[in-house]
Parts: C-alpha cells; structure tokens; sequence
C-alpha cells in the first residue's frame, strides 16, 4: 500500500510540482497517472522511491515512511520498488543476462555488487523473468541489438528478478510503436493480474489508461484533479484535467479524415 498525506513538493525554482496530494493505492491496482506535460506526473512519481524529495507531508509505502526514513532503510524499500522509463535505462553494451541480473544488486554488499557474484537462484530468476515477457532465447544478446520494446521487455524482467512488489513506469510506451505499444500494455498489465504486483503508469494516452488500468488519476498544476475507475473519466472530468475534452477532439478527427 503506498499513501500521501499532505504532499506538496517545491523545486528549488519557485516550481510547484505538486500541491497538496492525499491519496491511497492499494496493493494490486493498476493505476495510471494522466494530465498535460508539466502536471507533475514524473515528480509524483519519482516522490514514491524518494528519488526526489518531498517539500512536505509524508509519503509511506507498506506502512514504512518514505520520507523519514535513513538510508539503509530507504535502501531496503528501494529493493522492493521496479521502475522502468521511457528510455529503458539499460546498459546497452551489456549482454540481456546482465542487465536483468543488476535488479538484484540491490540485495547485496557494495562490494560483491562491484564483483558482479549472483547465485545459482539469481541466474535462474533472471531466466525465469526473460521466459515470462519472452526474451528468453535474447539471453546472451547484447541490449542494443534488441529492438525499442525488446529493451522495454527487458527492463521490464529487471524488476522482476528485483521481486519488487511496486512497478512504477514513467511513460513506459512514449517511444514505441502502436502495437509494441499494445504488448507492453499487456505484458505490465498480466504481471498486475498473475503475480499481483501494484503498477502505477505515467500516460498520455486517455485511451490506453482507459484500456488497461483498474484506476485513472488525472493532475494538473500539481494537484489531483481526477481520481476514479475509467468509466468515471468523460468529457467533463477530461475539460478539468486537459483544458478540453481531448477525447472527443480525437473522434472529430478522425470523422474527417
Ligand atoms: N528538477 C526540477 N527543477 C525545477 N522544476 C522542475 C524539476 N522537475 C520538474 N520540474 C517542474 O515541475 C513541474 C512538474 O514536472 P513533472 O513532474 O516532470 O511533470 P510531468 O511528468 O507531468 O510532465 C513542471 O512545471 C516542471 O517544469
Ligand atoms: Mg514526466
């Protein structure tokens, strides 16, 4: 369970990148975070794991806090938090083994990470994960021989391997094809629905929020304007969040055409 109380966070500019931000996510929700560039979906994010903190209020994931807590504490909850982003952050010259292996890192000693010493049982995790979104056989591959959703399958196993009961992904699809788009969905939403992992996707596509999420909340300016099932999102809750009803716009269009 991850919860907000009160969060506001103020970048060192002036900049509001959230206000006031009360909200619950219960384990196993598949929750996609909506609204205009600069709404403040990354900073909410990112405010989940602390790699930005929080200006104030409390942020607490399995009733620990996020925002008090020291850093082998932090380290820990870290451990159980997979993000993945639009770039896929991986190693590109690295082989898809050892990119998948790194989210176990984080359950070892500085220095046998440094060394790169996995287990016999980190191998077959790491093999487990690749056979789950169907990379196995891409194993021994070096990362940037694999196509955009390829890498994104891949990042994907990392968090697996990471047991890691939170998925956040930051615009997971922004780079990827319609349809490498679709298996990505699908492949985050399985994962929500077999392993029950909680996923919270920053989108800007309504549709696909609406497609695949059990939970849509929409900000703007920093606050949550929205916060409902997608059959709750219309036309008018749509105006709140981007000005105008985008939905719509989007039909007009494609009448014309
Ligand atoms: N590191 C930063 N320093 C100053 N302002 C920032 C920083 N990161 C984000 N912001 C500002 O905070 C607001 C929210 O940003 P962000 O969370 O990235 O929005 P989104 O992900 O919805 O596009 C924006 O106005 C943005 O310009
Ligand atoms: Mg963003």
């Amino acid at each position: 369970m991850i919860t907000f109380e009160h969060v506001s966070k103020i970048y060192s500019n002036g900049v509001r990148g959230l206000q006031d931000v009360n909200l619950t996510i219960g384990n196993g929700e598949f929750v996609s975070i909506i609204g205009l560039s600069g709404a403040g979906k990354s900073t909410f994010l990112r405010s989940i794991n602390r790699l930005n903190d929080i200006t104030e209020g409390e942020v607490c994931v399995n009733g620990r806090s996020v925002t008090k807590a020291g850093k082998k504490e932090l380290r820990a909850i870290r451990r159980r938090i997979g993000m993945i982003s639009q770039n896929f952050n991986l190693v590109k010259r690295s082989t898809v083994q050892k990119n998948v292996l790194s989210g176990r890192l984080g359950y070892y000693s500085t220095w046998k990470s440094i060394l790169g010493i996995f287990s016999k049982e980190d191998y077959e995790l790491a093999n487990d994960a690749l056979e789950r979104v169907g990379l196995l056989d891409k194993l021994h591959s070096r990362s940037d021989e694999l196509s955009g959703g390829q890498q994104q399958r891949v990042s994907i196993a990392r968090t697996l391997v990471q047991q890691a009961d939170i998925i956040l992904a930051d615009e997971p699809v922004a780079s990827l094809d319609p349809i490498t788009t679709q298996k990505i969905m699908q492949d985050l939403k399985q994962i929500n629905q077999t392993m029950g992992k909680t996923v919270i996707v920053n989108i800007h596509s309504v549709q696909l929020a609406k497609q695949f999420s059990s939970r849509i909340i929409g900000f703007k300016s920093g606050c949550v304007v929205f916060d409902g099932t997608p059959e709750k999102l219309g036309g008018k809750e749509l105006t709140e969040i981007y000005g105008r009803n985008i939905l719509e716009e989007k039909e007009g269009a494609q009448d014309e055409a």
